[in-house]
């Protein structure tokens, strides 16, 4: 048994995928939060970077929205101008707390350059510290590539099992796990490749975590949506993409799993919201279809902000723009002509 309550955990997951909100993932890494400001011409300095996310977590409205944020450790242990941690700052607005707890990816030994993410040694004691920081939730990614050969069964059972050893250790000590196993979409794949690595891979992680006894109830899946591969000659159409993805999670994802909080993983913001929208108007599903967006609720932010203190405001109306087009997508009512309303 736990010694924390699976019924708060239980509660926490649902809030995160309460009706019309999502997640915003603003956890870059060190290198891929200099990757985002190189684009905006902006040193990526540690008050940069303390300015940039408080702009986004301060937007006001923004939890009309936006349930819950993802934060990197560094973030988690900021203060905002005024003073106050960042975590608290989030918690004001009654948008709850989160944390990315992977050490990101290492080459898989014996595969063709296929990768395992790293970060199970001492992650207990880490979730402790994070908990009293104030986050109420997790998050690790594991990657996966296709190709012809791949993904191999040994990086799908080796992620998955990483996945469910970081899940247990969340639930036992009081937060909820986001499990993220990311299929990239680069390549030349068609969707129907790209459907039949989901559903092997999902396997391996539900298989996995029933191994490892970790309550279903409690926790969150972010997977990619079934896509055709970026450089596929074919690409599929929007209402394709809805329903292979659907299909596809049909057959592998429990009911008992609360919700479904998909990654954006490089499409273009209007298509994550647009493939949002078109899965929830299918309707009828066992689990909440949310969204657990980096890129795709960031990028207009990022750049009508561009790095200037004067532009704070002009990011903060592009943020809200994009989380309330994705709160639209959350019920199934976004229009592609509600994009000129900004
Ligand atoms: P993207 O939506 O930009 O893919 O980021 C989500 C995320 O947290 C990936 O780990």
């Amino acid at each position: 048994m736990s010694h924390h309550s699976g019924p708060e955990l239980e509660a926490t997951a649902r809030a995160l995928v309460a009706a019309g909100k999502g997640i915003l993932a603003a956890d870059e890494s060190s290198g891929t939060i200099k990757k985002r400001f190189d684009s905006i011409q902006t040193e990526s300095t540690e008050d940069n970077r303390r300015s940039y996310r408080e702009m986004l977590f301060t937007t006001p409205g923004c939890e009309e929205f936006i349930s819950g944020v993802i934060l990197f450790d560094e973030t988690i242990r900021q203060k905002g101008s005024d003073g106050i941690p960042l975590p608290q700052v989030l918690e004001k607005k009654g948008i709850i707390p989160g944390i990315k707890v992977d050490k990101g990816v290492q080459k898989l030994p014996f595969s063709d350059d296929e990768k395992i993410t790293e970060g199970l040694d001492g992650l207990r004691a880490r979730l402790v510290e994070y908990r009293s920081l104030g986050a109420r939730f997790a998050k690790w990614r594991a990657v996966i590539e296709v190709t012809d050969s791949k993904p191999s069964d040994a990086c799908l059972q080796t992620n998955a099992d990483a996945l469910a050893r970081y899940a247990a250790l969340c639930v036992d000590e009081g937060l909820v796990p986001i499990v993220e196993p990311e299929i990239l979409m680069d390549g030349t794949h068609t969707i129907e490749r790209s459907f039949a690595a989901t559903e092997r891979t999902l396997h391996f992680v539900f298989g996995s975590l029933f191994e490892q006894r970790v309550p279903l109830e409690q926790i969150l899946l972010k997977p990619n949506m079934v896509l055709s591969g970026y450089s596929c000659p074919q690409q599929a159409s929007v209402q394709q993409v809805a329903e292979q993805t659907i299909r596809c999670f049909r057959r592998v994802v429990p009911a008992a799993v609360p919700g479904i909080v998909f990654l954006s993983g490089g499409q273009s913001d209007e298509a994550a919201t647009a493939h949002l929208d078109a899965m929830n108007r299918i309707g009828g599903l066992p689990w909440e279809i949310s969204f657990s967006y980096g890129r795709a609720l960031q990028a207009p932010a990022l750049k009508a902000w561009g790095g200037r203190p004067d532009r704070l405001e002009a990011g903060q109306r592009a943020f809200y723009h994009r989380a309330k087009l994705n709160g639209a997508a959350r019920h199934g009512r976004y229009d592609p002509a509600m994009e000129k309303a900004a």
